[in-house]
């Protein structure tokens, strides 16, 4: 079976195109360099020559700072892509998995959103992927729609890795801030992966959040991590307004997995075990 995995060097779709070659799928990424996804020609031609079975599309601007200050560029990387792939997939009924983000629920809510919940994004980030997934509910019947959380990864090799990041910051000052106001839920892409095939290997269709399990502040997050290297005590928890941000992220990002629970496929576990392991994978890889 032919995959396309989009975004292939990113964080999630790294670990997704190492998972499933090891499930022996036959997986092809996409990098801005492989082919122009804002093309629509060029997009077309190139999924015409691979006929895949199976488009996993996470590739985006993903720096929600970067994309409130450069909208028209957002707009094309999370927006134009995305119609481009459904343009494909139209024509040719391949699935689509695309991945979105549990951010786009918004500010209506204090306690975890599900998927009965009206979508009311806060920032440009969110709101082109609220566009996007209007794109392939409009268009395409086959299609799965995964609404995950604030992904970490344990390979220390990425310049995006969160817990790599908060261990150098951690060791480089003497005291480290973080806001005990905005919740959402860490997402390990080790389980999010374990998660998509079984959607794909399964044809589960529809939209679904997708994190790990149980909710955590920003400061409950960074605190397990330092805790995993004994360097806690440096954290001092603050108010979201003494961060100065451009983007009005919601205050709460978090989410359960009403509809993989309902439907008894939720493979989902907390949290805190699946940073546990991050930790220990990072340390074997020399992070101590
Ligand atoms: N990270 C999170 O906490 C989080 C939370 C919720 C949802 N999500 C969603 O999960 C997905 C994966 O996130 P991630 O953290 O793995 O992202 P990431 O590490 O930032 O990787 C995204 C990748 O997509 C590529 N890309 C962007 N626009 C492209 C284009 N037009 N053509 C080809 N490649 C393009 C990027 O390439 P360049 O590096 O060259 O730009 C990058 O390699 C995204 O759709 C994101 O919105 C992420």
């Amino acid at each position: 079976m032919n995959v396309v995995i989009t975004g292939k060097k990113g964080l999630l779709g790294s670990s997704l195109m190492s998972f499933l070659k090891e499930k022996k799928y036959n997986v092809v990424g996409v990098g801005r360099d492989d082919v122009c996804l804002d093309d629509l020609a060029l997009t077309r031609r190139f999924f015409e020559r691979i006929k895949p079975s199976i488009i996993i599309h996470t590739a985006a601007l993903t720096n929600v700072e970067y994309c409130e200050s450069n909208p028209d560029l957002t707009y094309k990387d999370n927006v134009i892509t995305t119609q481009n792939i459904v343009n494909y997939c139209v024509e040719s009924g391949v699935f689509l998995v695309y991945i979105s983000s549990t951010g786009i629920y918004g500010d209506k809510k204090d306690t975890p959103y599900n998927e009965f919940d009206d979508v009311n994004p806060t920032t440009v980030h969110h709101l082109s992927k609220k566009h996007a997934e209007e794109i392939i509910i409009q268009h395409l019947s086959k299609f799965s729609i995964l609404r995950t959380g604030w992904l970490f990864s344990s390979d220390a090799s990425l310049n995006k890795n969160f817990i790599v990041n908060r261990l150098k910051e951690a060791k480089t000052s003497e005291e480290m801030y973080s806001d005990t106001e905005q919740i959402g839920n860490p997402t390990y892409v080790e389980d999010l992966v374990v998660q998509m095939e079984y959607i794909i290997s399964n044809n589960v269709y529809g939209v679904y959040n997708c994190v790990n399990e149980g909710t955590a502040s920003r400061f409950d997050y960074v605190y397990e991590i330092l805790r995993g290297y004994g360097l806690e005590k440096k954290l001092k928890g603050i108010s979201h307004e003494s961060f100065q941000r451009n983007a009005k992220v919601s205050l709460n990002e978090s989410a359960e997995n009403f509809k993989l629970e309902l439907l008894g496929i939720n493979k989902m576990r907390s949290w805190r075990f699946a940073l546990e392991d991050a930790i220990s994978m990072i340390k074997n890889q020399g992070y101590e």
